[in-house]
């Protein structure tokens, strides 16, 4: 049995005192869920004073980025050493704002994935189509090769060391969910695909997250199919009652 993964993506919003006042509201609000993980991903400035909000609370910290290397001249990046400095736990990797708008490809993204897993992250590596793609019949293709790319030669030894997150460019901050059959049809694919490259064993282990406009009341149908395993929320998230109804909704 997969344990469902929900996690906050803050983007880049909230100074620190509005990262941890957020944080303290949430956590009355989803304190006794055992049947998810929960992760907030707020900005790199926030980690450090959430980190001492969170601890004891069960509820995970996770980064939104990181570089590959551990430590050097790479003036403005942050290593996973730095991370798990900070309490973190796991990083997003390859979201599609990062593909897009910061150039990064499938073989560096490929770097970043196996950075975090020799450091003890786990990633959450996001893949996910574009309306055009969708539209002209290419998204299992342009998923495939976002797996390929990004899961070349990366070994894990449990399941739980990865996470996937489905994310439709289409539906991310659009409003536009994909509906719960389209997701779950993705999601069967990515699963043959991790079948493929990690065997059924592992493959039935590994979370893949659902993300894009994910609200309180598309939650539940959603984390309702048998591969979608959680959430990676990102609109939704900065607000605390509504990232909890999420939560509450597994
Ligand atoms: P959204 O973002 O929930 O605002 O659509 C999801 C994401 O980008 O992770």
């Amino acid at each position: 049995m997969r344990k469902y993964i929900i996690a906050g993506n803050w983007k880049m919003f909230t100074l620190r005192d509005e990262a941890a006042a957020l944080a303290h509201s949430l956590v009355p609000l989803v304190a006794g869920i055992e049947n998810a993980d929960v992760l907030l991903c707020p900005p790199f400035t926030g980690l450090d004073r959430m980190e001492k909000v969170l601890e004891g609370t069960g509820i995970f910290l996770g980064a939104q980025n990181m570089y590959h290397e551990d430590e050097g001249a790479y003036t403005g990046e942050i290593s996973p050493a730095m991370l798990k400095d900070l309490g973190v736990s796991h990083v997003i990797v390859g979201h599609s704002e990062r593909r897009q708008y910061f150039n990064e490809s499938g073989s560096f993204l490929n770097l970043k994935v196996k950075a975090a897993v020799e450091a003890g992250l786990i990633p959450i590596l996001c893949v996910g189509e574009t309306l055009e793609e969708r539209e002209s019949g290419a998204t299992e293709s342009v998923i495939a090769g976002q797996l390929e790319d990004g899961l070349e030669g990366v070994e894990i030894a449990r399941g739980e060391d990865l996470v996937l997150a489905y994310e439709p460019i289409w539906a991310i901050g659009t409003g536009k969910t994909a509906s719960p059959e389209q997701a779950q049809e993705v999601h069967a694919f990515i699963r043959a695909k991790l079948t493929q490259a990690f065997g059924a064993d592992l493959a039935g282990t590994i979370r893949i997250q659902y993300g894009g406009s994910v609200k309180p009341d598309n939650a539940a149908e959603l984390m309702g199919q048998p591969d979608i395993d959680g959430a990676l929320v990102g609109g939704a998230s900065l607000n605390a009652e509504s990232f909890a109804a999420i939560v509450r909704s597994v």
